[in-house]
């Protein structure tokens, strides 16, 4: 049975206007008005409503196994969560720990992913390094979709890449014509500065953005993007929290370098007082790397934003409940780095920024989703209303509002950092290949229906940069 969304007004990156969508199986099948369609269709109606692309939501860690537990939403309860809000895709994380083959570590990933009732696909972190991880990416860049690997520059002890592993990372992801991510903070800042503050005996939560301050955002920032530009490979900076990383990115673009970055909704509304709550569990709850930052970085990101020197948004959900969060009530480095924020990341984003106008509805698309399609190369598959797309499909209500509440939210986790926030702009439906899978508070979504998406290699992006990499490379200088 076909779908009919009718009556609304289509927005999308490019454009905004009047017509009706008829999706057939798992794509959309016809746009415009006054459709033809088969009598047994079912009709949505988007009357008064915008009918968008369905989210992306480009950085996520569904049941990531860190710091001593495992975060609260899995791929079910976490993908079911996100499409009430407006999402229809994710892309996790597969972390492999130290010595742990990448082939392993990314097949236990897949299996776990079974469960998720939205599309999603891996990118796969480096972690360590030998022949078998070089062998890895390879194997897994032209048989198993991914285009993306990511390197942590904190977590020392742990999950930390040194430069070493980046510059071999680097060099075998640009051969692949992948892409490399980076988690920037400097790792061994971080934990010099973790161990002062205890020794001062600062243990709350307040010590962990002193032990995390934009000055080691910024340096990690730089360093990356300086080694892919030695490399020559393109480079996307994984929640761009301060200034002082958004600088680094604007520089490196402005030379002409292919740096994407990314922000995430928490760093968009939150700011740093949060940790100097008087109650230890709320200061602890919003425990994240890098930290909530002072309000000033906040306006910095907005305008990176509007720029379109910040191409995307995700959430980096990694939801850690209040008991887990307890883990750390000595100590904070023991807190587990995390927060939430997949379900409501598209009304954050509309709220803050489409009715703030600081952000056009196209904008909003654009960085919601089909600028993180074309990045991560599944553009116009996902990301775009067009016949023959994945009929991935929100209705959106701009007049509708809501408060944001943990007793009403869909996510497992048992506090929500947006707590009482009221909002404008509420997803109303959401279609994930063409299932309505959520429909005016009706939760439909199905365990198991969501479908692993392969990414292949050599987006528009890598053929020019590597081109641009070889023009600026100093030939040897012909002698007779
Ligand atoms: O604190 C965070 N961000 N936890 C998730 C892992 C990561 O660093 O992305
Ligand atoms: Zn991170």
């Amino acid at each position: 049975m076909g779908v009919l969304i009718k009556g609304g007004t289509i927005v999308t990156a490019e454009r905004t206007y009047r017509g009706d969508i008829y999706t057939e199986g798992e794509t959309i099948k016809a746009i415009g008005e006054n459709l033809e369609v088969p009598s047994n269709t079912e009709t949505v109606d988007a009357g008064g409503c915008y009918v968008m692309p369905g989210g992306i939501d480009p950085q996520t860690h569904m049941q990531l196994p860190f710091m001593g537990t495992s975060a609260v939403d899995d791929f079910y309860t976490g993908t079911t969560a996100m499409m009430t809000g407006g999402t229809t895709m994710l892309i996790d994380f597969v972390i492999p720990g130290p010595q742990v083959p990448l082939m392993e570590a990314y097949k236990t990933w897949r299996g776990w992913g079974e469960k998720s009732s939205a599309d999603y696909s891996f990118h796969v972190a480096v972690t360590w390094w030998d022949d078998s991880v070089y062998n890895d990416m390879r194997t897994l860049a032209t048989e198993y979709g991914v285009n993306s690997f990511k390197h942590f520059l904190a977590y020392k002890g742990a999950i930390m890449a040194d430069d070493e592993i980046l510059i071999k990372s680097f060099e075998n992801a640009k051969d692949l014509g992948a892409l490399v991510t980076i988690h920037a903070e400097n790792g061994e800042l971080v934990s010099h500065l973790q161990q002062k503050y205890l020794k001062e005996g600062m243990t709350g939560p307040e010590a962990h953005p002193l032990s995390r301050p934009p000055e080691v955002e910024g340096e990690a920032t730089n360093r990356a993007i300086r080694i892919a530009e030695m490399i020559g490979v393109p480079v996307y900076i994984v929640h761009t929290s301060s200034k002082d990383a958004l600088d680094a990115v604007v520089a490196a673009r402005l030379r002409g370098q292919t740096v994407f970055s990314e922000s995430l909704s928490q760093h968009l509304v939150i700011d740093d007082s949060v940790y100097r709550d008087k109650d230890w569990r709320t200061a602890a709850h919003h425990v994240m790397s890098p930290p909530f930052r002072p309000k000033k970085h906040q306006d910095a990101l907005w305008a990176g934003i509007q720029s379109g020197m910040i191409q995307t948004t995700a959430t980096d959900h990694c939801s850690f409940t209040t008991d887990q969060k307890m883990m750390g009530r000595d100590d904070f480095t023991k807190i587990p780095n995390g927060t939430g924020g997949l379900e409501d990341r598209m009304t954050i984003l509309w709220d803050q920024g489409v009715n703030t106008g600081r952000l056009t509805m196209n904008q909003f698309v654009a960085v919601t989703s089909s600028n993180a399609a074309k990045i991560f190369n599944i553009y116009p598959k996902k990301g775009a209303l067009m016949t023959g797309a994945d009929a991935d499909i929100i209705v959106w209500d701009p007049e509708a509002t809501r408060t944001i509440s943990a007793k009403t939210h869909h996510q497992k986790v048992d506090f929500n950092l947006f707590e009482g926030m009221n909002v404008k702009g509420v997803n109303r439906a959401t279609l994930s290949r063409g299932e309505v899978t959520y429909l005016d508070g009706d939760v439909r979504a199905k365990r198991g229906a969501g479908r692993y998406i392969n990414r292949p290699c050599n987006a528009p992006f890598v053929e020019a940069t590597r081109k641009r990499h070889e023009y600026l490379q100093q030939k040897p200088v012909e002698r007779s």
